[in-house]
Formats: structure tokens, C-alpha cells, sequence
């Protein structure tokens, strides 16, 4: 593996929630394991007034606090993190970070590579990037590395994604942009690509011939968790689907690339994100179930509704909860059913990819299969044996059900789990998202980063469906009580005797003999 260039990273919002829990550790990390560039450093860049000292015992007593079991951290990491606070909107403040920077370049004979990291609110990734380059620090002289990393939400709705595309494309190449989605540096993620184009027999499957609809869900178990002030103006559709859970589809879909190379892949997830089938506004209703969480109390403990979290409006119509049905309209996908789910304070924290096969064409057996509740569904009718399940998390893995012979008298047949689950693999040190995100931009590696053409396609495509609710506010918001499955009337996307929803539990095998939650 190519190893990382020396360089220093920028985190933008260092003093913030975001730097805290995710990107110091997983620096810390990459350190532990040694894949951090020979000479790095990283500076914090924010508003709140630190210096080098307390940004270090800041991470320290976090630390102390959140990454349980770790043994201290070391002096010699924290001697690699420095703080400069200026007013990010401010254009004069940026020379003093410029000065901070060649200063550190030279007293730790670090070249100027610098990978810059949008951790702040969204509004300043129009304010940062033009005042960077303002001062001369997004291009590089004599082929030093300029790098621009962008937290989601990469804008609001399609034109707030194309303008901030258009403004960064002013100052950047595209391949100095990293437009990150944590969920594609999952490990389990990246695993579909693997199971779907290192395995020869599933690929001859995979596709309407085979295959009979296809569930991605994303369910949460918590609220939303003092993040209200965000979350009500933006909603699980913008929060989750638009940009995690179309990735994961699209990599479900994508056509094999040609290598793996960044822009292969990229290509074809694209051309799944132009084959999207539109949902036209007048049809929003009938393929897009929403839901917001209601009061209840779950395993004895009284939850709040999604109107009574801080930060929240007391009439708000923001969804905590979307089901979806689309097409793909191209020849490998043409007819089959996508359905994705996603939604907050749900019985359990899922995020699993479900493809079902179709059933034989003739049914010569009975017996009960999974289905809703996991035992409703009669094999005399047709109900499919086959899903392929892959767990992105808890308890990762892929599971294939089949059927067998229950034995005994008669010809009864019972579904049962072929499985592989990572936990099985022992003490293997899978990275976390943000650590192998961060790894691959300080190497140059944008193939689990979003595109742009990727980003606004994905924006595009939810586009009508955002309108349908801003133009239809009375469009029906299903209210669910916290700790359910969400509206039931989203069982009705699913159409057919023999479909329904899978409804998963924590553990991914036997969930038909015990159902964790
Ligand atoms: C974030 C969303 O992008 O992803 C959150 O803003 C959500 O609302 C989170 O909870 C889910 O990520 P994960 O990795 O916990 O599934």
C-alpha cells in the first residue's frame, strides 16, 4: 500500500463535537497502527481560544472519559497536535494561519502538504475555502499537495449542492475534493463489493432475472439526540437516504468496474444514480411513506416524542422516520423493487442490505418461512426461501437463508441460515469509518469519497420528493410511537402476499428462534 505523503492536516471545527469524538481517535489510531505519514502533524482550527497546551489536555480528558479500555495516550501523539484559534469569518485572520502553518512546516520540516478538514457548520464552506485560497493555501507551488476534505450535509437540496460543486470547483481541481459519507468507509460497506466481484457465484444472480426486490434499512434505536436544532430542519430523508443509503445502493447496483480504481468505480456507481427512476412529484404519496416519533415508553422508561427534543418546533412536520420505494430503470435491474428504510427511535439499531430471490416456479412443499414476525409466510404459496442478508452492523456479517427438510414425517421444509459473521474471524482489527476515510485522503485515495456528479445525481433524485412535502405540507406524516417499527402503513410499499419487510433483530443468525433488540 502506497504510504501517505508528509502532511500536515487542518481540521476546521476543531474545537467541536465532530473533531472530538471521531477524528482525533481515529488519528490516534492510525497512529497506534502506524499508518500515519513519516512526518505529520495536525492543526486545530477554530474560534474557541485554545492553544497547543489545552487542545491536547482537552483531548486528554475526553479521552479519559469516552475511549474506555485504551491505554493513555501517548505523550509522543499529542506532541503531534497544535491548536491556532482565528475567526474563520474573517479573510485578515487567515494570515495568521498561513504564517501558523509555514511555521510549522519549517520548525518540524514537514513540506507544505496540507489536507483541509471541514468540521464546521455548512454555512462556512463557502466562507473557509475562499478565504483559503485567498491566501494562496488550496494550490500548492512545486507539487505540494492541496487537499480539501467536506463533511455531509454536502448542501441542502440540488441547488445548494450544484452552487457549493460550482464555488469549490473555483478554487479546486476535483480531485483535490473529498466529499466524505462515513457510511462508505464502513468495513461491512466496501465488504458488498468484495462479496459481489470476488465470488463467482453470485454475480450470475444478481439481477431481475433472480432477483425479486431488494430492502436496505437503516433503523436506529436513539432519538435525535440534542441534535434537534439540526435534524428538524433537515429530516431523515436529507439525513440519511440522500446520501448513505443511496451509496450503499449503489454499490448494490453498480455494474463491475473495470479495476479499482477510484474513477472506475466511481463511473459506475454513477451511472446506477442516472438510471434512478424519478419519483414524479403526484407520485410521492404512493412510493414515500414518512413518520416522526411520538411519545411512548420503551422497555419501561418513558421517551419523549420528536416534538418535545430541544430544538425541536412544537408543530414541526420534519420526518424521523422514511420508507421509499424505486426503480432502476436498466437492463440488469429493470422491474425489480428497491425499498429503503430509515428512521429514528426504532426498536433497535440495524443497518442491514436484504436481497430476496424469487421463489420457485413450482411449489411443491409446505411449510412456514420467515416473513413478518419471521414465521408468517407459506412456502404452498410461494414465498421466497432465499435473501442473501448483509449486515452492515451490529453484529456484521452475511447471512444466505434456505430452505431444508424439516425432518421428520412428510415433506415439510423450514428455512435456515447458511452464515458468516466478522466476530467469528477472532481479533482481526477492522479500522473504523472515519480512520480509513482519513487514511485514504492522506494517501490521495478518493474511491470511497463522494463525486461531485455522484452527489448532485443522488440530490436530484430526492429533489421531488422534498418538493412533494414542501408543496403538500398535508402530505400524510405518520405519527409512530417511539420504539415501533414506524407507521405500519409503510408495510402497504411492500405489496403481495408473499413480501413484507424483514425485521431484524441486534443478532443476525437464528433471529427466527431468538430476537435480540
Ligand atoms: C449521520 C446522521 O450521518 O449518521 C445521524 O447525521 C445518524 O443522524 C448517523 O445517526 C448514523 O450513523 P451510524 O454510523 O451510527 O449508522
Amino acid at each position: 500500500m502506497k504510504k501517505a505523503t508528509d502532511q500536515i492536516l487542518v481540521i476546521f471545527g476543531a474545537s467541536g463535537d465532530l473533531t472530538q469524538r471521531k477524528l482525533l481517535p481515529a488519528i490516534l489510531e492510525l497512529e497506534r497502527h502506524k499508518l500515519l505519514p513519516e512526518k505529520f502533524a495536525l492543526l486545530g482550527v477554530g474560534r474557541t481560544p485554545l492553544n497547543d497546551e489545552t487542545f491536547r489536555k482537552r483531548f486528554l480528558e475526553f479521552d479519559k472519559e469516552s475511549l474506555e479500555g485504551n491505554e493513555r495516550i501517548e505523550d509522543s501523539f499529542l506532541s503531534k497536535l497544535f491548536y491556532t484559534s482565528i475567526d474563520t469569518g474573517k479573510e485578515s485572520d487567515y494570515e495568521k494561519l498561513k504564517s501558523r502553518l509555514d511555521g510549522m512546516s519549517d520548525d518540524l520540516g514537514i513540506a507544505q502538504n496540507y489536507l483541509f478538514y471541514l468540521a464546521t457548520p455548512p454555512k462556512l464552506y463557502f466562507t473557509i475555502p475562499t478565504f483559503l485560497a485567498a491566501h494562496g493555501l488550496l494550490q500548492g507551488s512545486k507539487g505540494e499537495l492541496r487537499r480539501l476534505i467536506i463533511e455531509k450535509p454536502f448542501g441542502f437540496d440540488l441547488p445548494s449542492a450544484v452552487e457549493l460543486n460550482a464555488h469549490l470547483a473555483k478554487f479546486l481541481n476535483e480531485d483535490q475534493i473529498y466529499r466524505i459519507d462515513h457510511y462508505r468507509g464502513k468495513e461491512t460497506v466496501q465488504n458488498l463489493l468484495v462479496t459481489r466481484f470476488a465470488n463467482g457465484i453470485f454475480e450470475p444472480l444478481w439481477n431481475r432475472n433472480f432477483i425479486d426486490h431488494v430492502e436496505i434499512t437503516s433503523s436506529e434505536s436513539l432519538g435525535v439526540e440534542g441534535r434537534g436544532g439540526y435534524y428538524d430542519s433537515s429530516g431523515a430523508l436529507r439525513d440519511m437516504v440522500q446520501n448513505h443509503l443511496l451509496q450503499v445502493a449503489g454499490l448494490v447496483a453498480m455494474e463491475p468496474p473495470s479495476s479499482l480504481n477510484a474513477e472506475a468505480i466511481r463511473n459506475e456507481t454513477v451511472k446506477v444514480f442516472e438510471s434512478l427512476r424519478p419519483i414524479a412529484v403526484q407520485d410521492v404519496a404512493k412510493n414515500v411513506i414518512r413518520g416522526q416519533y411520538t411519545a411512548s415508553t420503551v422497555r419501561g422508561k418513558a421517551v419523549p416524542g420528536y416534538r418535545d427534543e430541544n430544538g425541536v418546533a412544537d408543530d414541526s412536520r420534519t420526518e424521523t422516520y422514511v420508507a421509499l420505494k424505486f426503480f432502476i430503470d436498466n437492463w440488469r435491474w429493470g422491474g425489480v423493487p428497491f425499498y429503503i428504510r430509515s428512521g429514528k427511535r426504532l426498536p433497535t439499531k440495524v443497518t442491514e442490505v436484504v436481497i430476496s430471490f424469487k421463489s420457485t416456479p413450482h411449489h411443491l412443499f409446505t411449510g412456514e418461512q420467515f416473513g413478518r414476525g419471521r414465521s408468517c409466510c407459506s412456502v404452498s404459496e410461494g414465498c421466497t426461501c432465499n435473501q442473501l442478508i448483509l449486515r452492515i452492523q451490529p453484529d456484521e456479517g452475511v447471512v444466505l437463508k434456505f430452505a431444508m427438510k424439516r425432518p421428520g414425517a412428510g415433506m415439510e421444509v423450514k428455512t435456515v441460515d447458511m452464515n458468516f459473521r466478522y466476530a467469528d474471524l477472532g481479533d482481526v482489527y477492522a479500522p473504523g469509518a472515519y480512520e480509513r476515510l482519513l487514511h485514504d485522503a492522506m494517501r490521495g485515495d478518493a474511491m470511497l469519497y463522494g463525486r461531485a456528479d455522484a452527489v448532485e445525481l443522488c440530490w436530484r433524485f430526492v429533489e421531488p420528493i422534498l418538493e412533494a412535502w414542501q408543496s403538500e405540507p398535508e402530505t400524510a406524516l405518520y405519527g409512530y410511537p417511539a420504539g415501533t417499527w414506524g407507521p405500519s402503513v409503510a408495510d402497504d410499499l411492500i405489496e403481495g402476499e408473499r413480501n413484507a419487510w424483514r425485521y431484524p433483530c441486534k443478532n443476525l443468525v437464528n433471529d427466527g428462534e431468538f430476537c435480540e433488540l
